[in-house]
């Protein structure tokens, strides 16, 4: 039987993840939004895209939560997107309604699902879909890591002029402007980033990926990034569905790794059919810990705000 993957917004994000999810051939892809014919037109565009690039599922639109019921994965995009002067933040007050209203129905109508959570402030935003789904922790993931790594990725490999995919790098935390893009542990095929740039340039690629998703939004004016959200999101449905074991950086509710009990933040994970089936705890150094900590702190200013 096919797997089934329920997207919850059908804005630019949804949308876009739906586009990715249909095209790898994930399964039947279920675009839910509240607006009335968003999703609909949206899905029918995308199923008349099928005789020219082919793929193997559905895709349908739907306003109605029991459309999703029995989905392997649902992952929710729904909510507010940042204007520019907007820290993610700003979003939460608006976003936790929704994100408490898609995750309750959600997980209702699918309660083995994997629940992945995309919509901004993420981290405090998986922490209300963990709450409010009553899933165990490795259940539910939040999107932020493979997103920011990604961002990473690209702008040291345009600096050290080699294809981005040969860049392993991590960026770990909080999904804000204090996340931590590891400098010590980035390299390329294995060679150190540290011997092949400086440190000024480090910095400010640090600095350009922290405030990657910022640059967007000043670019764009109406709305925030879309096409890698989308893609971020999808490709870690995709190793929960394949059972890839795939290791990667994504928001995951730590009990005592790290240091840190009670909170999600982003960390490298094992991505199995169980969700996150293992975290990789690592020594960080004294300046690594503490950048952790102050992740932490700001999380759980976050979480506060939730009211959960
Ligand atoms: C970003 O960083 C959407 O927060 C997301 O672009």
């Amino acid at each position: 039987m096919r797997k089934k993957i329920t997207i919850i917004g059908a804005g630019n994000v949804g949308a876009t993840a739906a586009h990715w999810a249909a095209s790898r051939g994930l399964g039947d892809v279920y675009l839910l939004d509240v607006v009335e014919g968003v999703p609909q037109g949206k899905a029918l565009d995308l199923s008349q895209s099928g005789p020219i690039d082919p793929f193997p599922g559905l895709v349908v639109g739907t306003n109605d939560y029991a459309d999703s019921a029995h989905s392997d994965i649902i992952i929710i995009c729904a909510g507010l997107a940042r204007k520019p002067g907007m820290s993610r933040d700003d979003l939460l007050a608006k976003n936790v309604a929704i994100v408490k209203s898609c995750a309750e129905q959600a997980a209702h109508y699918s309660p083995q699902a994997v629940l992945i959570v995309v919509t901004n402030p993420i981290d405090a935003m998986v922490y209300t879909g963990f709450k409010v789904s009553g899933f165990p922790r490795e259940r539910v993931i939040g999107m932020a890591g493979v997103l920011d790594s990604a961002r990473y990725r690209t702008f040291l490999a345009q600096a050290i002029g080699v294809a981005p995919r040969d860049v392993n790098a991590l960026v770990m935390g909080i999904h804000g402007d204090n996340m931590i893009p590891l400098v010590r542990l980035a390299n390329v095929a294995g060679v150190p980033v540290t011997d092949l740039l400086s440190g000024d340039e480090l910095a400010a690629i640090v600095k350009r990926t922290q405030t990657g998703g910022a640059e967007i939004v000043n670019h764009l004016k109406t709305g925030s990034a879309f096409y890698t959200p989308g893609l971020a999101a999808v490709e870690m449905a995709e190793a929960v569905l394949t059972d890839s074991k795939r290791v990667m950086p994504c928001a995951a509710y730590l009990d005592g790794e790290f240091g840190i009990s009670g909170c999600f933040l982003g960390v490298p994970v094992v991505i199995g059919s169980k969700g996150i089936e293992r975290i990789l705890e690592f020594k960080l150094s004294a300046d690594e810990q503490a950048a952790m900590q102050e992740s932490e702190t700001a999380v759980r200013l976050q979480m506060a705000a939730t009211g959960l």
